[in-house]
């Protein structure tokens, strides 16, 4: 598509060049700005988003939902775990906890053969363990005590998994990671459908030092991911996302990260927990990510967004630009093993390899999802 954009522009410029002057110019300009909105769309995604972004404004959390609930903290309310003292040994910069379904076997072996499993990225330790619920099938269950055993990576939380119940999920691996391992610097949540990129995701915060501590050399508060801007509440009685107005009044939520990959700081956990902690829990249960997002909203906790990670739409494969992104959603088993695989073959991308590649597939994944 590039390639005949820009034969088409040399084509009508060699004709028209003789007897007008100022096509080309022109031409070159709109080449130029094209190039140049290609090669810095993270900025400019990032810019746009903070001009849509309602900042520090705090709204009353209107007629609202008010988040709630204790996490489970006692190693009792989990039914399966690694080790109490994994965080003490494997000492992890980055824990990474994947959310998962217990059928979603596959998945989870797919990210214990690509990006999960326990490694050090740029001498920092980053440690991926399973968050699971319980299956209503007593066969799904051993099945999942199994894979504990050979795997020592899940942690399975006393709830009922479903769809419904993904905000109690968070809660309980929230609560499991205040408790078993406070000593990592940043806790990320990430769906078993991601391709999720450590490496990535350590670079950007290496390069973010503002985000990393406050003025006076305290852990600062960070809350990263996708941000979602003013998402309307689904007012539709027969959509599973349904929310009342008795369980939340206001027209917009408060901007949120997505929920198929975010990034907490240790304080941002702790600041999250005790808002969450704060009241009982709505019924029915928003959408974990939206959940999420007014806990941070109630705890004063403002989302940064980073266009490195990919929410929603599906981004289109491109080498260097899957080396560049933190997260790249909707990625079968057996593509995340593929793709990893030939991220990995080949030398780092250049400067102008990353910049161009990522270029293009975001605007392929825009243009995706503008077409549907
Ligand atoms: C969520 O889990 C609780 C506790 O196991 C259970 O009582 C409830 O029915 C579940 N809700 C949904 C929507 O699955």
């Amino acid at each position: 598509m590039v390639g005949r954009g820009l034969w088409g522009c040399k084509n009508r410029l060699g004709k028209r060049s003789g007897r007008f002057g100022v096509a080309p110019a022109v031409c070159g300009g709109i080449m130029g700005t094209f190039l140049l909105v290609l090669l810095f769309i993270d900025s400019i995604e990032l810019w746009a988003t903070s001009l849509g972004m309602t900042g520090h404004v705090k709204e009353p959390t209107q007629g609202g939902l008010l988040p709630q609930s204790m996490p489970p903290t006692r190693p009792e309310e989990y039914l399966l775990m690694p080790s109490p003292l994994v965080c003490q040994r494997a000492k992890p910069y980055l824990i990474t906890m994947v959310t998962t379904a217990p059928a979603n076997q596959r998945a989870r072996q797919a990210i214990r053969d690509t990006w999960g499993g326990e490694v050090e990225i740029r001498g920092k330790r980053v440690l991926t363990l399973f968050m699971v619920g319980m299956p209503a099938d007593p066969t799904m269950g051993k099945l999942l005590v199994v894979e504990a055993r050979e795997n020592g990576d899940l942690v399975q939380g006393r709830f009922q998994d479903s769809y419904g119940n993904l905000t109690l999920k968070t809660l309980a691996m929230l609560g499991w990671v205040r408790r078993f391992c406070s000593q990592a610097r940043f806790v990320a949540k990430v769906d078993d459908d991601v391709l999720f990129n450590p490496s990535a995701l350590l670079r950007y915060l290496d390069h973010s030092h503002p985000l990393q501590k406050t003025s006076d050399g305290q852990p600062a508060d960070l809350y990263l991911g996708r941000v979602h801007m003013r998402v309307r509440p689904n007012r539709d009685p027969s959509s599973k996302h349904f929310m009342p107005t008795q369980a939340y009044a206001g027209a917009v939520f408060p901007d949120y990260c997505s929920g198929t990959a975010y990034v907490l700081s240790r304080p941002a956990v702790l600041k999250l927990c005790l808002a969450a902690a704060a009241a009982p829990l709505p019924h029915p249960l928003p959408p974990e990510d939206v959940f999420v997002g007014l806990s941070a909203h109630a705890a004063g906790l403002v989302p940064t967004h980073c266009p490195l990670f990919s929410g929603g739409p599906a981004v289109p494969y491109g080498r260097c630009c899957y080396q560049a992104m933190v997260s790249v959603h909707h990625v079968m088993p057996s593509e995340m093993v593929h793709f990893w695989a030939d991220v990995h073959t080949a030398a780092p991308c250049s400067w102008l390899g990353t910049r161009a590649s990522l270029g293009v597939c975001k605007v392929r994944a825009l243009l995706g999802t503008l077409i549907g």
